[in-house]
Formats: structure tokens, sequence, C-alpha cells
């Protein structure tokens, strides 16, 4: 899988309140790692503007809606998350920015790799660059 997709996760309708899973190997195509979590972003705030070397994640809009915006320097898409059931899966070597988070939005994102500050390319330029040494 080396292109971004939606993965449509389970989904356990209740009326005691619906809930959803995510395991690694059936829904994600890498071993999860490490998880984090983006909330309390202020209106008009945006995160992120890199790309990981070897990290791959899910990004799964668990509360409100933001966009993710991705480019492996040929290709660009934009996918908007407004559902704790769907993830996005973002492959290794792709730019991304995440914008227009809604109030209270909360964004879970589960990774493959440790947090490794020598696997972010944090220049646009830089990026472009190390995809044509691939
Ligand atoms: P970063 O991924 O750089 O966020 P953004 O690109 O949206 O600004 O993370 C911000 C800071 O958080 C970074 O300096 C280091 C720290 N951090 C960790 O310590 N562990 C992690 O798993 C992540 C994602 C970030």
């Amino acid at each position: 899988m080396n292109k971004p997709e939606i993965i449509q996760l389970p989904r356990v309708l209740d009326n005691r309140g619906n809930l959803s899973f995510v395991e690694q190997g059936r829904h994600v195509p890498f071993s999860i790692r490490r998880s984090y979590w983006i909330y309390d972003v202020p209106g008009g705030e945006g995160r992120g503007g890199h790309a990981f070397r070897r990290a791959q994640e899910l990004i799964i809009a668990l509360s409100g809606s933001f966009d993710v915006c991705l480019t492996d320097g040929v290709d660009s898409m934009t996918f908007s998350l407004n559902r704790s059931y769907y993830g996005l899966y973002v492959p290794a070597g792709w730019w991304r920015t995440i914008e227009n988070f809604s109030t209270n939005s909360f964004a879970l994102i589960l990774a493959s790799t440790d947090y490794d500050a020598e696997d972010y390319i944090r220049n646009f330029e830089h990026f472009k660059e190390w995809k044509k040494t691939l």
C-alpha cells in the first residue's frame, strides 16, 4: 500500500452507544508501535507540515472534523475526516498538513514507529529532493 486510503473500521451499533475498534494486521497494514493525539487546537491553527521517511500512520477523527492534505510531490489529495469509524492510512513518504480543525476535534494517530525526530522531513524542498533519490 503506497497510496493513502480511507480504511473503514468495524462499527458495533448498540442502543447503549456505538463501538468501533482497530487491530494491527487486520485494519492497518503495519504493527502499531505508538499512539498520539491532537486536541484543543485553537481556531485557524494547523498541524503537520512534514513528511516521515519511515513512519506509516493511521489518522482517525475520534471527534469533530479536520482535513488532511497530502502530497508525494506528484499526486496531491485532501481527505476530510469527520467520522470515528474511518481511518486514513498514510504511507511513509507523503508530505502532510492537518487543517480546518472543528471546535473540540480530537485526532487519534496510530504510528508504526517510535517517535524519532530524525524520521521527520520538515522542509518541503528537502522533501522533494529526497523523493528524487528513492
Ligand atoms: P510534531 O509531530 O512535530 O507535531 P507538528 O508537526 O504537528 O507540529 O510534534 C510536536 C512535538 O511533540 C515534537 O517536538 C516532539 C513531540 N512529540 C513526541 O515527543 N512524541 C510523539 O510521538 C510526537 C508525535 C510528538
